[in-house]
């Protein structure tokens, strides 16, 4: 099948530790299209020094959003990309209603509306154990945790050897804050998507490859 016969053009919702990056990157590889993560983003920016790092340093830290305008500007410009033309997958993306709005009217600019927007749920106590575990490797950013997916080596990337390190925004006040930010912020987007047909519910909970098949599943 051609790229341009049927496009994918998908969001990833849920919770923080709901899995959103872990079933992200399988999802994307099976379509073949590019994941976007706002999150890795930032973090990249923050960790190369950019003025984008610097002026988002300071929510990543506290567990709060960046600004709407600072977010949808760097989205419009990333799947306005060569990749995209076939499709993307965004993960963390959107997460307010001004932002789901906006990336309704950038895809309708360009005459191609979202297709499905997948939301995984975990209940709360799973996603403050999952997030307190969570570890990635700070060469190849590969997603670990110490209770469900633990590196055979301790510290150490089975991928590619590098080291492993935890999140900043993984303390547990700020899991908490993260926390209370996606139920006032972005829970409100499951009732938006859900209004306009285009929500695929899946449930997050138990083994990562059963998570991935049912999101499958709910897609074709
Ligand atoms: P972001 O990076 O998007 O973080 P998040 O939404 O808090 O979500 P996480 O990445 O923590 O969780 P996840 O759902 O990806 O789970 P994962 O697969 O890692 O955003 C960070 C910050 O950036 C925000 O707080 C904000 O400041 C800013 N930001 C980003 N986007 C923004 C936007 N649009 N607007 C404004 N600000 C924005 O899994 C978690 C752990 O659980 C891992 O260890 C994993 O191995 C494990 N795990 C996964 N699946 C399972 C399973 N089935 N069973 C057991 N363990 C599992
Ligand atoms: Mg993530």
């Amino acid at each position: 099948m051609g790229k341009t016969e049927r496009k994918r053009l998908m969001v990833m919702l849920g919770p923080p530790g709901a899995g959103k990056g872990t079933q992200a990157v399988n999802v994307a590889k099976r379509y073949s299209i590019p994941h976007i993560s706002t999150g890795d983003i930032f973090r990249a920016a923050i960790k190369e020094g950019t003025d984008l790092g610097r002026k988002a340093k300071k929510y990543l830290d506290a567990g709060e959003l960046v600004p709407d305008s600072v977010v949808t500007d760097i989205v419009a410009e990333r799947i306005s990309k060569d990749d995209c033309v076939g499709g993307f997958l965004l993960d963390g993306f959107p997460r307010t209603l001004p932002q789901a709005e906006a990336l309704d009217k950038m895809l309708s600019d360009k005459g191609c509306p979202l297709t499905a927007v997948v939301d995984l749920a975990v209940d709360r106590d799973a996603l403050v154990k999952r997030l307190t575990a969570r570890r990635a490797c700070s060469k190849c950013g590969e997603n670990y945790n110490l209770v469900s997916k633990a590196p055979k080596k301790e510290g150490v990337c089975d991928k590619c050897g590098g080291a492993l390190y935890q999140r900043d925004d993984d303390k547990r006040e700020t899991i908490e804050n993260r926390l209370s930010v996606y139920e006032k912020q972005t829970a409100p987007l499951i009732e938006y998507y859900k209004r306009s047909g285009r929500l695929v519910s899946a449930s997050g909970e138990g083994p990562i490859d059963g998570v991935f098949k049912r999101i499958c599943a709910a897609l074709d």
